[in-house]
């Protein structure tokens, strides 16, 4: 840290309080939208690294602010969906159920399967930041299951099995699945199409900052294992996808107002429980670019 005391900005005295859950902690006191001095960071990341999913509370910010602070932690992709970018602000993906004047505003069906966000592209992201806007009166809830807890509780013949393993990941696998289901759902231009062409990922990775190894496949993306024939191939990976949501791994977020959730997409899956039709529910997503998986 070597920022001369004149610029540094002040201490901003906050709390990290880890849930009662395998993942997760809450930040309490901190407001994102205020200048964040190197110490103050290295705290949140380090937080991060150890909690793999934070929950800043109470963040009052615009989308700027929002950008400004997922972007100390990497460049910010834009999503391939542009229908749903928040207008002037292409780094902020709209996720929400709303329809204005029968035109959803946002995705409305982010997240309905288990899965890692942009594990589909050769470098998936490091982590995402949803900021809550509208919330419904129930349901909303977005649930997150901890891959390194996962791997460290397979059997070790499985282990064994896998690591050595590549899985691909297609953005297409499950597209016109959930457009059948929500006809809201664009159809993709050949443009957007040729961006999303599949990748091949390990099924085991290691964490590139922290070394831990952690599970890497999910039911929305993964939709074979490389070399194996697709009979086996399924066969092992319905057994680990059913492995890698344990209720055991799994913390699950009722989402409050202001809520800024931040999870790190190289630890963990996540999945959106779910929201009534007739309620309201909307957040705005920022994407982290990340590297390659090894
Ligand atoms: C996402 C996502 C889940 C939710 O925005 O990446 O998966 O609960 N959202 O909205
Ligand atoms: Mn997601």
């Amino acid at each position: 840290m070597t920022a001369s005391p004149k610029t540094e900005a002040p201490p901003q005295h906050f709390e990290v309080r880890p849930f009662p859950a395998p993942v997760g902690a809450e930040i309490l006191g901190l407001d994102i939208s205020k200048p964040i001095n190197n110490e103050d960071f290295a705290r949140i990341h380090r937080a991060h690294l150890d909690h793999h999913v934070l929950v800043f509370r109470n963040q009052q910010i615009t989308p700027a602010e929002h950008i400004n602070f997922s972007s100390r932690f990497g460049p910010l992709e834009i999503h391939v969906l542009h229908q749903f970018h928040l207008k002037n602000h292409p780094e902020i993906l709209i996720v929400s159920n709303i329809k204005e004047n029968g035109e959803p505003i946002g995705l409305g069906d982010a997240g309905a399967y288990w899965h890692s966000d942009l594990s589909y592209k050769p470098q998936p992201s490091l982590g995402s930041l949803l900021h809550a806007q509208e919330l419904p009166s129930e349901g909303g809830d977005t649930l997150f299951a901890d891959q390194h807890l996962a791997w460290e509780a397979l059997r070790p013949d499985l282990q064994q099995r896998i690591l050595p393993l590549q899985a691909e990941h297609s953005y297409l696998a499950k597209y016109e699945e959930l457009r059948a289901k929500n006809p809201w759902r664009p159809k993709l231009s050949q443009a957007q199409v040729d961006q999303v062409t599949p990748a091949v990922q390990p099924v085991v990775r290691t964490h590139p900052e922290t070394g831990r190894k952690a599970l890497f496949v999910s039911e929305h993306f993964t939709t074979g294992i490389v070399g194996l024939p697709q009979e086996e191939s399924d066969a092992l990976l319905a057994e680990l996808f059913a492995h890698s949501v344990k209720p055991e791994f799994v913390y699950r977020h009722r989402w409050a107002p202001h809520d800024l959730v931040f999870w790190d997409n190289r630890s963990l899956m996540h999945l959106a429980a779910g929201t009534p039709d007739h309620l309201r529910r909307r957040l705005n997503r920022t994407t982290i670019a990340g590297d390659t998986p090894f």
